[in-house]
């Protein structure tokens, strides 16, 4: 049976966190509007907004991408407030290509924010085809395939706490293949 493998238990996410929800705290005094990337960024932002000890305000969208790799993309829902004249980090669950980031950098900057940061949990900064500006990042990883923490494969293992390395291969023939080790029954 092929097995996944933790990269980042309970503890190094919370260290990571806790980090990133410092340098957002003193980047921004005033207050910030995070703007969450549904769905993958859901449990990041929920530990993130609680370790940031300034004002905030949370907002969501999610896009779909119409084909891998050639960052065309779609908003399917958008922001509910209007972020003219704001201070917003975008948060992100990962940033592989780049593709995606450099999409919504485009959409949001037209709206004029007064500010527009990036933030992601993990960064897979070898995957990089365009350069793209991560301010916050809580993770550095290598090129492999993550699970776990709000990262999925086909909908799946998103709710797991903790992030797992697996092989995209296994997953590709089976979507079920790490089921039966990180769940229980
Ligand atoms: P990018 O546009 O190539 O940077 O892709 C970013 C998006 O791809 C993320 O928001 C994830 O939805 C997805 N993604 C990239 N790598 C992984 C991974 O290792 N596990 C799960 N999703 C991933």
């Amino acid at each position: 049976m092929p097995e996944a493998r933790v990269l980042f238990t309970r503890d190094d996410l919370a260290d990571g966190v806790a980090r990133v929800g410092r340098e957002i705290s003193d980047a921004y005094p005033d207050g910030v509007l995070l703007v969450a990337v549904l769905k993958g960024s859901v449990p990041f932002l929920a530990d993130v907004v609680r370790a940031v000890d300034v004002p905030v305000e949370v907002d969501f969208l999610a896009i779909s991408k119409y084909a891998a790799d050639t960052g065309r993309a779609r908003i399917v829902k958008d922001l509910d407030g209007d972020v003219l004249g704001r201070d917003v980090v975008l948060v992100e669950d990962i940033i592989d290509t780049g593709l995606t980031l450099t999409y919504l950098l485009g959409e949001i900057g037209r709206r004029e924010p007064r500010s527009l940061e990036t933030c992601a949990l993990l960064d897979k900064s070898v995957r990089r085809i365009v350069p793209t500006p991560l301010r916050f990042r809580a993770f550095e990883i290598a090129d492999e395939f993550v699970l776990g923490y709000g990262l999925d494969f086909a909908e799946r293992y998103r709710n797991l706490d903790e992030v797992f390395a697996g092989d995209i291969s296994v997953l590709r023939d089976d979507p079920d293949a790490y089921v039966h080790q990180l769940y229980r029954g």
